[in-house]
């Protein structure tokens, strides 16, 4: 597989759109920079008292232990992160997900960036009414809180939110405990019977699910709005726990990957286009890794570069359409059709796509367009290959399965196989393979939920 290439006639103007997009090619040297400052983040954000403060979050998940395939019982799992919600009821038995039930709920904008205490009310609501719906009321059940933001964890049922990402934004919960005002909310309905026992990052969620599916599992990534990862740690190497946790081996880490560099130290690669989707973005300066490639920001990449290559007079006649220039309106999905095209060695897809923008396009715009698409996407594979690559060796382990879940990854359809060459190259000592674990997230917080459960059993005898 080769690295991207423009084809065009005119020398002259492909060597100008080459220029204006020479920052989204990463040469060698610019990804060897970002492996070792991502490694030395890691070492930092592990660290008792770091002389500079790291990027990266490196926080304790308190995920006790994985399924050990005793796990029984009706489980209730939720999935906040993206931009649908949704309620899971699980049935386990022997410590596999042998029946469930999925209801997606749309989280209007306006809880989504109201008062943290709506948030919660509304995920309260759909708790009863999917319970209503199912005649599961009057039941107790366990659930599992996935909750897809950064938190700092004091055990597996506290989730103090450090800061919102993607396209959440209320206010009174940064600082709060998650699984308080879940269960505050839940009370003063009064009409619903659960105990929310755990709360989980969807990469912790994945990682369990993996693990469930393939004992090699040792990474959960999501590639979906966001993007993060966890892996296994060795206890001993985590300086700053020096004298705590002195009976546990190994625990799962959530690197927060998304916020890479937030700090400055990845500055190097940030090319116009990422500063101006940062600009636009809902949290401005935050979480900017994960605005290189996310799913809710690699359409509005290539948008910015298709409205600066239009007034350079390169692209459609230097005429943008009112849609081009909207904002989110060069979606992500058009990114991942687009690369089929890619694939196939055809236009439907691409030209159907700038139709929907009402532009009027040549067969030139079309191989630059296309070309432009491979390039985001094939720098968005070097990114997460270096930071996959990095854990690889880090835990040097003889062979390890990645569970990989999230929007992105599921519809792109060669990302996968960009990654698996990226990676091979980046970590030639250690074997991998990449597993999609389908909706990994949302059975994770049932399995955990299960674990939690078991555990509390296990110790009251
Ligand atoms: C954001 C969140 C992180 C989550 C990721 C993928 O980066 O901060 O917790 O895992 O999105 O959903």
């Amino acid at each position: 597989m080769s690295t991207p290439v423009l084809h065009l006639d005119d020398p002259v103007k492909r060597q100008k759109v080459l220029e204006l997009v020479r920052g989204l090619d990463l040469t060698a040297d610019t990804q060897k920079k970002i492996r070792d400052v991502f490694e030395s983040e890691m070492e930092l954000g592990l660290a008792k008292n770091p002389p500079v403060a790291s990027s990266l979050q490196m926080e304790n998940t308190f995920l006790p232990e994985l399924c050990d395939g005793s796990e029984e019982g009706d489980y209730l799992s939720l999935d906040l992160g993206g931009t649908n919600f949704r309620v899971i009821w699980l049935r386990i038995k022997s410590g596999a997900v042998v029946s469930e039930a999925v209801q997606y709920y749309q989280v209007p904008e306006d809880v989504r960036l109201g008062p943290g205490v709506k948030l919660f009310d509304f995920l309260a609501e759909c708790i009863h009414n999917f319970m209503d719906g199912r005649q599961l009321k009057g039941q107790n059940l366990p659930l599992g809180f996935t909750f897809s933001f950064p938190m700092t964890q004091q055990g597996l049922d506290v989730g103090i939110l450090v800061s919102w990402t993607k396209s959440f934004n209320c206010s009174g919960v940064v600082g709060e405990d998650a699984v308080k005002m879940l269960n505050d909310a839940i009370h003063r309905r009064g009409d619903t019977d659960v105990d929310v026992i755990a709360v989980l990052n969807d990469t912790t969620g994945t990682l369990v699910q993996g693990a469930f599916v393939d004992r090699k599992c040792a990474i959960g990534l999501i590639l979906g709005t966001g993007s993060n990862a966890c892996y296994i740690e060795r206890a001993d190497r985590i300086e700053k726990w020096e004298g705590e946790h002195k009976d546990v081996k190994e625990v799962v880490i959530d690197v927060e990957w998304g916020a890479f560099g937030d700090n400055g130290v990845l500055d190097f690669i940030k090319t116009e286009y990422d500063k101006e989707v940062d600009r636009n973005s809902l949290l401005v300066g935050s979480f900017t890794f994960e605005k290189h490639f996310g799913g809710k920001y690699l359409g509005e990449i290539v948008r910015c570069v298709l409205v600066r290559l239009t007034k350079e007079g390169l692209l459609f006649q230097s005429n943008a359409s009112e849609e081009l220039l909207q904002h989110g309106a060069f979606t992500t999905r058009f990114v991942s059709l687009i690369e089929e095209d890619n694939v196939n060695g055809v236009d439907v897809n691409t030209t159907g796509a700038l139709n929907e923008l009402k532009l009027a396009f040549n067969k030139e715009d079309i191989e630059i367009v296309k070309y432009i698409c491979w390039l985001v996407s094939d720098r968005a594979a070097i990114l997460v290959s270096i930071c996959t690559a990095s854990l690889l060796e880090r835990m040097d382990r003889p062979e390890t399965t990645v569970a990989i879940d999230g929007s992105l990854f599921k519809h792109h359809p060669r990302l996968k196989s960009f990654m698996e060459k990226y990676i091979a190259a980046m970590a030639p000592a250690n074997k991998f393979q990449l597993m999609l674990a389908e909706d990994g997230s949302g059975k994770g917080a049932g399995l955990i939920a299960a674990i939690a459960s078991r555990l509390k059993k296990q110790q009251a005898h």
